[in-house]
């Protein structure tokens, strides 16, 4: 008989429920936040009490995610490029074309981290969460041209050969309209002092991703060094208006 078919009961269904939500990492258990849930389309979040409960010799995991790339004391932003974002390739092509595009430092700074939200981070509003991380390290020409070129990338601008992407075409369908917010962001920016360093990340974003091309963080240290002030203490250690957005992404399923 195929035990699936009768009805699980309620705390059979509770079980199941908590075993979705955690791990068992040997002595620890991690937990996933209610975000990870909500992703899979469920709006669920796990039950302290039941889970301990249910693993009394357990405790909940509170730093270090052994299942992660270890991370140093004392991150720098290039750890966080090499352990925690998924993917770089976006992100180097980007900022090398902006690089021998002969743009300015800022610009192929901006390029290289306009898509940091989506790489480690979130998806939604990208460009909101990779400037508020970077916020207080860069210069605000950098911050301001990530967070802008969440809206600007949906707008033509023929004066630099910027077209609407088809690739967005083909995501999003052809009768997609960005919401009021973005309209309203791009209406903001159009007349703003920075509007063209932003308009230059949507210039560079490479859209026709190519797994082959030669890339390399290296070609970007040198600029980092002069444009992104690393704090002594480690990223996520300095008490800035973001360090806990870094903490967040190197320790992701603390309990609290
Ligand atoms: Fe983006
Ligand atoms: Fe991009």
């Amino acid at each position: 008989m195929n035990e699936h078919a009768k009805p699980l009961s309620l705390s059979e269904r509770a079980d199941e429920l908590e075993e979705r939500m955690m791990h068992e990492l040997g002595e620890r258990i991690a937990v996933k936040s209610t975000l990870f849930n909500i992703a899979d389309g469920k709006v669920e979040m796990a039950n302290g009490p039941a889970l301990k409960s249910a693993n009394p010799d357990k405790y909940f995991l509170m730093g270090a995610d052994p299942r992660l790339p270890k991370m140093p004391e004392k991150p720098t932003l290039i750890d966080f490029f090499n352990n925690r974002f998924a993917s770089l390739n976006h992100l180097l092509q980007s900022a090398t074309h902006a690089l021998k595009g002969g743009h300015s430092e800022k610009v192929v700074l901006a390029c290289l981290l306009h898509d940091i939200g989506v790489a480690s981070f979130i998806r939604a509003d990208h460009g909101y969460w990779g400037a508020q991380m970077i916020e207080p390290y860069v210069d605000e020409e950098v911050s301001w041209a990530v967070r802008t070129h969440q809206a600007l990338r949906f707008f033509p601008d023929p004066s630099v050969g910027y077209e609407y992407p088809e690739m967005y075409i083909k995501y999003f369908g052809a009768d997609y309209k960005p919401e009021p917010y973005i309209v309203a962001e791009y209406e903001r920016a159009k007349n703003h002092k920075y509007y063209m360093t932003s308009r230059m990340i949507c210039v560079n974003d490479i859209y026709s991703f190519d797994p082959n091309a030669k890339v390399d963080l290296n070609d970007f240290v040198d600029i980092i060094g002069r444009n992104f002030r690393q704090p002594e203490e480690g990223l996520g250690f300095d008490n800035s208006p973001s360090a806990h957005m870094w903490r967040t992404l190197m320790w992701p399923t603390r309990f609290l």
